[in-house]
């Protein structure tokens, strides 16, 4: 068995200028930099037949290269009891169907998935007591620049280990999206 999760990995400089929206929070545990990344599905514990039908069906994903921006901070589940504080991606076709047709590849696999629309975002940090004021200051800071957009040229099934030095992820492996390129 192992505890994977579907996501698209992002460039050093985005997850560099990711990292200077860190502001002091009381008790927040920050992901850190290298870590951070774009969930398309997690599926936690899958045993060994089941990896190997969903490689061969995220092989079977059909979507161009594009390119995504980022729009406003954010948390969840709610302002009043923030657990987990992200950046949120603005709306995109392509990354719509990217995470529709891994939800399908995973379902097809037996793999089961929570009903809850795909809401992309990037989680920065999570949260363990409630931290009013500091999280209201996260929130309300710049968004990052408009121009900080960045390509999606392929997406990534990662495994995730739950280790007493943290969780450790190591890509499995790399799909590619369509390049458009005959
Ligand atoms: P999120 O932080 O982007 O929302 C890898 O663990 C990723 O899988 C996490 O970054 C998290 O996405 C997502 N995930 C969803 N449900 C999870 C769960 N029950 N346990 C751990 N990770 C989960």
């Amino acid at each position: 068995m192992a505890r994977l999760f579907i996501a698209v990995e992002l460039p050093d400089s985005v997850k560099h200028s990711l990292s200077r929206l860190r502001t002091p929070i009381t008790g927040a545990k920050w992901v850190p930099v290298e870590q951070l990344h774009l969930t398309l599905a997690f599926l936690g514990e899958v045993d060994e037949t089941a990896t190997g039908l969903l490689l061969a069906a995220l092989s079977a994903v059909k979507v161009p290269e594009f390119t995504l921006r980022f729009s406003e901070a954010g948390c969840f589940p709610n302002r009043s009891r923030p657990r987990m504080l992200w950046v949120g991606l603005k709306q995109n076709p392509h990354l719509n169907s990217l995470a529709a047709q891994v939800r399908s590849a995973v379902l097809e696999c037996g793999i089961p998935q929570e009903e809850r629309p795909f809401s992309p975002h990037i989680t920065l940090a999570r949260l363990k007591q409630p931290a009013g004021h500091e999280v209201a200051h996260f929130l309300n800071q710049p968004h990052p620049p408009a121009s900080s957009k960045f390509a999606v040229r392929e997406f990534i099934l990662y495994q995730s280990r739950l280790t007493t030095a943290g969780t450790v992820h190591s890509p499995l492996k790399a799909f590619s999206l369509m390049t458009g390129r005959k």
